[in-house]
């Protein structure tokens, strides 16, 4: 699908009273509807039920929009950038199979489609891709560069991530060969020691403010160079370490800002990157596990009103558990242990197969059940009812065994082998095994969910709102909160506003995005409460 184009936010037009089509965008009135629930003295729930109301603008002007990638020259890189040029030069290839023609499969937003309402005809649900709710950048348009430690020419390093058929990378070459990554930071204590021998392709010295400051020069000259629009920068490259949390180093933005000057020792390539991005004023986007958006990094990204999304790609593994333990959660059954083994081979699974880098990862999909645990207090005791049973303080409620195991297996290359154990509890002291074997072609799945992320995170600054004006007032629309949430979807430890809780759960994922994009048309109404098939 979706090479086709659509006109971009054309397709689809809303006669209503709360929506209009004015000068440069979409405005739509929105009532946000809620509700309290205040618990009662002897233990009743009051609920009282809450309304909102807003407008929200959608400038639908798309501009040309760059995509800059940390870590260019990788496998997940080097698929970007093969993956937008054959389907932008209608590039096919032939494959044991047959003549194969490029495409966005697994792209939430290119092919996969939301109903937006019923055909009175028919009565039949009418379905839309994504792209065609709102004005969205294709992606073949997007303008593709980045940086790499490594500096091998992008022909060179799409072979040597081994994930694309020969027959389409030899017609990519003459496309690919002229490409080379910037120079990057390169702190050898934050990614595994056996990536050193990548690394010949650096900014020079050890001064971290002038690398802060070459980074922001990368993304104004490469914004000026294309007479891009607007840039958003995407780190696809190696996992890094946890960076410590340091009072007074990285806490606030002003503490960062002075580590950055001072070439403080725990302050990463990933945050130089982020920081170097939200002082330019483009949404920065971390696809890997590692804590780049420190307290300080957030504080900033809020201060200069520019966005940032984290944090890992959800593109395998966890995807399929983020929906299987909510299925058995939701289903009220109680799973008791979920155990979670990988081998991969790529370049990825080498750098993960280090102790420090491989934390990173386990923390990031460790908490993927945890919301849809915290939800069923009937299966899983609180800790209040455990306290409440051992008389002793306990901190945290009842949860499943949960591990995590990685290792690296050359042989298997790109494509990533998932092995997961789901052991559940079920009437009457029942005992149910799920096996899930997972074959994940890792770069195949991590590429569209890439372009989902800019995609989103492009239109999202596009987005602005207001609260409705009382007469005679006309406040200025704003800018969405900086850390975009509605990218969750493509995230495996989605970052959220810090102090709210963290939705895992793909299906209310996909639903927040889905009504979200429906709220900035104007439209309230619920695809699935089908009332005129159950009530008359
Ligand atoms: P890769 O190892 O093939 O590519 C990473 C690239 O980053 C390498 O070319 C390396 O030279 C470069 N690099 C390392 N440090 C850099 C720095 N400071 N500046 C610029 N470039 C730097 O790995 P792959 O498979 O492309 O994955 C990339 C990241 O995405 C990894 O952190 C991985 O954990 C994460 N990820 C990948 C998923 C997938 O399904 N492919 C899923 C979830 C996360």
């Amino acid at each position: 699908p979706s090479a086709r184009r659509a006109p971009a936010g054309g397709l689809i037009k809303v006669e209503s009273d709360s929506t209009s089509y004015v000068d440069g965008g979409i405005k739509a009135r929105f009532t946000d509807r809620g509700a309290d629930v205040v618990k009662t003295a002897d233990g009743k729930l009051t609920v009282k039920k809450t309304e909102k109301n807003f407008e929200f603008f959608t400038k639908s002007t798309v501009g040309r929009v760059g995509l800059m990638l940390v870590g260019i020259g990788g496998n997940n890189g080097t698929t970007v950038v093969a993956t937008n040029l054959a389907n932008k030069h209608g590039i096919s290839w032939h494959t044991k199979n047959g003549e194969q023609q490029p495409n966005y499969i697994g792209s939430l937003v290119r092919a996969s489609t939301v109903s937006l309402g019923v055909d009175p005809e028919t009565g039949k649900q009418v379905h839309v891709p994504i792209s065609d709710m709102l004005p969205m950048v294709h992606p073949n348009d997007f303008v593709i560069g980045g940086w790499d430690i490594s500096g091998v020419a992008l022909d060179k390093a799409m072979a040597r991530g081994k994930v694309l058929d020969y027959d389409l990378q030899r017609q990519l070459v003459p496309y690919m060969e002229g490409m080379k990554p910037l120079p990057s930071i390169y702190y050898p204590d934050f990614i595994a020691a056996n990536q050193a021998d990548r690394a010949d392709n650096l900014i020079p010295g050890d001064d971290k403010l002038a690398h802060l400051e070459q980074i922001r020069k990368d993304i104004r000259d490469f914004k000026e160079a294309n007479q891009l629009d607007n840039v958003v920068v995407l780190w696809t490259a190696n996992t890094e370490r946890y960076a410590d949390i340091i009072p007074g180093v990285n806490d606030t933005a002003e503490n960062l800002l002075n580590a950055i000057k001072n070439s403080h020792e725990e302050v990463s390539p990933s945050t130089i990157f982020a920081v170097a991005t939200i002082l330019e004023g483009y949404p920065f986007i971390n696809g890997s596990p590692q804590n780049t958006f420190v307290p300080g990094c957030i504080e900033l990204a809020e201060q200069h009103k520019a966005f940032i999304g984290g944090d890992d790609f959800k593109s395998g593994q966890t995807k399929v558990k983020s929906v299987l333990a909510e299925f058995l959660v939701n289903a009220g059954i109680k799973p008791l242990s979920i155990s979670s083994y990988n081998h991969l081979g790529n370049n990825d699974g080498k750098n993960l197969s280090s102790a420090r880098q491989f934390r990173s990862k386990e923390i990031s999909k460790s908490s993927v059940v945890d919301d849809m645990v915290a939800a069923n207090p009937v299966l899983f005791k609180t800790a209040a009812d455990l306290s409440a049973e051992t008389g002793e303080v306990v901190k945290k409620g009842e949860h499943p065994d949960h591990i995590v195991v990685i290792k690296h297996v050359p042989a298997v290359g790109d494509s990533k082998r998932a092995i997961d154990e789901y052991y559940s509890e079920l009437l009457m002291g029942g005992r149910n095994v799920m096996n899930i074997f997972n074959e994940c072609e890792d770069s195949l799945l991590a590429t569209p969910l890439i372009f989902d992320l800019a995609i989103l995170a492009d239109l999202l600054t596009r987005v602005t709102y207001r609260e409705v004006p009382k007469e005679g007032e006309a406040p200025e629309f704003q800018p969405l909160y900086s850390v975009l949430s509605l990218l969750s979807y493509m995230l495996k430890a989605p970052l959220v506003k810090p102090g709210t809780d963290v939705v895992n759960s793909l299906n209310r994922q996909r639903n927040g995005l889905d009504q979200f994009l429906k709220a900035c048309l104007g439209l309230e109404h619920s695809a699935d409460l089908l009332l005129d098939t159950r009530v008359w």
